[in-house]
């Protein structure tokens, strides 16, 4: 059986409430079938968003604590009463410019879970640890960090898998060395429970646009992807909408 395909859009720090008008009007305009499309814009746009809208929302960052004396960070019921229902967690820009460790990740997923969010964990290797062959090695201890003491988070999961080397870059992952590090994905989530690593949604992301994605969703195991720049232009964002429901 085929996936729901699931396509998230990762504005990452772009965006104005000028975009938040133009994508939500270019993507009112399909009917989406098999896909699930959720936006995650910065914070502040939340709002901006339509209640009616026929996609979801998501947030790039959550806080591992549930409230207190925590300046400039943002709770995860916090991110729910902003109208957002998945966040972006462990994303490699924050594991590199803010420091956050597998630790933090995990607890991070715990704590966004347990409030309802949906969980989008991306994990990745360096361009220097696919040259020296650590690539799987590297996304099993990131899986592991969440997963391993705490694998009932696994089934509200979504992961995300994004080559460092490729994000941002323009040169994406080709299909095969992509599928290729979805099906270690998948099966190393198999020895923790097998049904749920059967069905968990593995998104492929780094320097997927129009042009490419076609050839990525024919894998067998890509379920959608994680797309940073090609997000902000409405009218790519809405090609790859069409060729994820092909
Ligand atoms: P990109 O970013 O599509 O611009 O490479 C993807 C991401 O960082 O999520």
């Amino acid at each position: 059986m085929k996936h729901q395909q699931l396509l998230v859009a990762n504005w990452k720090m772009n965006g104005s409430a000028e975009l938040v008008d133009s994508i939500s009007a270019t993507l009112a305009g399909i009917t989406f079938t098999g896909l699930d499309v959720v936006i995650c814009p910065p914070f502040t746009l939340l709002h901006r968003f339509a209640e009616q809208r026929n996609f979801a929302l998501g947030a790039q960052n959550v806080s591992q604590h549930s409230a207190g004396a925590y300046t400039g960070e943002i709770s995860a019921a916090q991110l729910l009463e902003a109208n957002a229902t998945y966040v972006i967690i462990g994303h490699s820009e924050r594991r590199t410019l803010n420091a956050e460790t597998d630790e933090l990740i995990a607890a991070k997923l715990k704590a966004a879970t347990e409030a309802g969010l949906t969980p989008i964990l991306c994990v990745g290797e360096t361009l220097e640890q696919r040259q020296q062959e650590k690539t799987e090695q590297v996304i099993a201890r990131q899986l592991d960090a969440v997963y391993a003491s705490q694998p009932e988070l696994l089934a509200k999961s979504v992961i995300a898998y994004e080559p460092i080397w490729a994000i941002g870059t323009g040169e994406s992952a080709s299909p095969e060395q992509a599928q290729a590090i979805h099906a270690f994905i998948r099966d190393h989530l198999a020895q923790l429970d097998s049904a749920v690593a059967s069905k968990i949604k593995l998104l492929y992301g780094g320097s997927v646009n129009g042009e490419n994605c076609s050839a990525l969703f024919a894998q067998p195991d890509i379920n959608g992807a994680l797309v940073g720049g090609a997000s902000l232009k409405a009218a790519e964002f809405a090609q790859i909408c069409s060729s994820a429901q092909e």
